[in-house]
C-alpha cells in the first residue's frame, strides 16, 4: 500500500458475469481502495471497463499484474484460481477467492461476514475462499437461526438461476428462449429438445420450458458436485461438521437468483413468531412473508438486490422443533461478488 492512498485492489475475472457485477459493487460501496487494477485472459487485455466512474484498461493474468497489490479477488474458473491465487499470494497479496479450488481446505478459511467473521484473520496460506453461491443463497438467514435454536438437520432444494454457470449460462437460456417464445412448444414429449437441438450450453438438458434436476459434475453414488459443495460449505461455515444435511439442486429458466425451499431441524420447539422476530432483525436479511396478501420473495423481485429474501416461515406439520422457509438470493451479489467484496473490507480494515 503506498502512503496517504487505499490499499490497491486487483479483480482477477473483471470480464467475467461475477466480475462483471463486482465491478458495479465495487462503484457503489465506501471507496476505501487505492489503485483498482482490472485481470482477465489474454483474450480480454487492453479491453476498457467501468469503475468507480472510470475507464480503466483489462490487464492479461501473470505474475507482474500482481505488483504492488494488497488484496486480490478471484473470479475465474477453478483451474485458474487453483494455480494463479498462490502466485498472487506468494507477490504478497491476500487473496479472496471465489472458485471451489480452496474452499475445502482446512488452512483456508470460508467466510460469511454476517456469520463467521472472525475466521477470516486465520489465513496461513494468505487464501480466504468465498463459498458457492447456492450455499450463500440461504446461509444468512440459517446463520442467524443457528446462533439463536442451534441447528441439528438441514433438508434444502435449489431452484438454481442460469447465470450460476456463468456468462455461458445467460448466453443459452437467452438463446433457447427466442427460439420458443411465441411457438406452443412444450405440449408434447421431446419438442422443446428437438427445437433446442444441441444449443444446450452448459446444461444436460434444455432449461427454457423446463427445470433441470442437475448441477456441476457426477460425484459418487449419484450426488453432483453442487450438492456436495452445498453439504459440505454449510458445514464448514457453521462449524458443525457432522451436520446431516441432504440436498437437490435443480436449474430453472430465471437469470440471475437462486432460490430454495429449506426444512432445518433444531435442538429443541420452535414458533414461527420467534423465527420471524429472528429474521426481521438479522443483518442481511429481508423477511418478505405475508402470502394472505400474496408477499413472498420470488426471484424477479430479488434479483440486483444484496439481502437473503425470507418468506413461506412455517412450522413442520410433523415436528415442533422444524422450520420450512423459502429463500431468495442475487447469485452474483450475495452469491458470489458481494460477499467477496464485504471479505475484501473485513480484510482492508486490518490495514487501518
Ligand atoms: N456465476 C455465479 O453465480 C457464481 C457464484 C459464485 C462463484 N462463482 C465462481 O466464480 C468464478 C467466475 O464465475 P463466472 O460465473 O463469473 O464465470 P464467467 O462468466 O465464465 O467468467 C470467467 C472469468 O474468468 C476469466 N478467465 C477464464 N479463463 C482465464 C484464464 N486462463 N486466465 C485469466 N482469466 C481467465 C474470464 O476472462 P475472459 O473474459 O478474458 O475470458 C472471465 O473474466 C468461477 O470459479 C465460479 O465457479 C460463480
Amino acid at each position: 500500500m503506498t502512503a496517504g492512498s487505499g490499499p490497491t485492489l486487483a479483480v482477477v475475472g473483471a470480464t467475467g458475469a461475477v466480475g462483471t457485477v463486482l465491478l458495479q459493487i465495487l462503484s457503489h460501496r465506501a471507496d476505501i481502495w487505492g489503485e483498482i487494477r482490472l485481470i482477465a485472459s489474454p483474450r480480454s487485455a487492453g479491453r476498457k471497463l467501468a469503475v468507480r466512474g472510470e475507464q480503466v484498461e483489462v490487464l492479461a493474468l501473470s505474475e507482474d499484474a500482481f505488483d504492488g497489490v494488497d488484496v486480490a479477488l478471484f473470479d475465474v474458473p477453478d483451474e485458474v484460481s487453483a494455480h494463479w491465487a498462490p502466485v498472487a499470494a506468494a507477490k504478497g497479496a491476500v487473496v479472496v477467492d471465489n472458485s471451489a479450488a480452496f474452499r475445502m481446505d482446512p488452512e483456508v478459511p470460508l467466510v460469511v461476514p454476517e456469520v463467521n467473521p472472525h475466521t477470516v484473520r486465520i489465513r496461513p496460506r494468505g487464501i480466504v475462499a468465498n463459498p458457492n453461491c447456492t450455499t450463500l443463497s440461504m446461509i444468512v438467514a440459517l446463520g442467524a437461526l443457528h446462533a439463536e435454536f442451534g441447528l441439528r438437520e438441514l433438508v434444502v432444494s435449489s431452484y438454481q438461476a442460469v447465470s450460476g454457470a456463468g456468462r455461458a449460462g445467460i448466453e443459452t437460456l437467452r438463446e433457447q428462449l427466442a427460439l420458443v417464445a411465441g411457438t406452443e412448444l412444450g405440449t408434447s414429449p421431446g419438442d422443446v429438445r428437438r427445437a433446442v437441438g444441441d444449443r444446450t450450453g452448459p446444461f444436460p438438458e434444455p432449461v427454457a420450458l423446463n427445470v433441470v434436476p442437475w448441477a456441476g459434475s457426477l460425484r459418487e453414488d449419484g450426488w453432483s458436485s453442487e450438492e456436495m459443495k452445498v453439504r459440505d460449505e454449510s458445514r464448514k461455515i457453521l462449524g458443525l461438521p457432522r451436520l446431516p444435511v441432504a440436498v437437490t439442486c435443480v436449474r430453472v429458466p430465471v437469470v440471475t437468483t437462486h432460490s430454495l425451499t429449506v426444512h432445518a431441524r433444531f435442538q429443541g420447539e420452535v414458533t414461527v413468531d420467534g423465527a420471524r422476530e429472528i429474521l426481521a432483525t438479522a443483518p442481511g436479511v429481508v423477511l418478505c412473508d405475508d402470502p394472505a396478501a400474496g408477499e413472498f420473495p420470488t426471484p424477479a423481485d430479488a434479483v440486483g438486490t444484496d439481502p437473503t429474501w425470507v418468506g413461506r416461515v412455517r412450522r413442520a406439520l410433523d415436528d415442533p422443533t422444524a422450520l420450512e422457509l423459502f429463500v431468495c438470493g442475487d447469485n452474483l451479489r450475495k452469491g458470489a461478488a458481494l460477499n467477496t467484496a464485504q471479505i475484501a473490507e473485513l480484510i482492508a480494515a486490518e490495514w487501518r
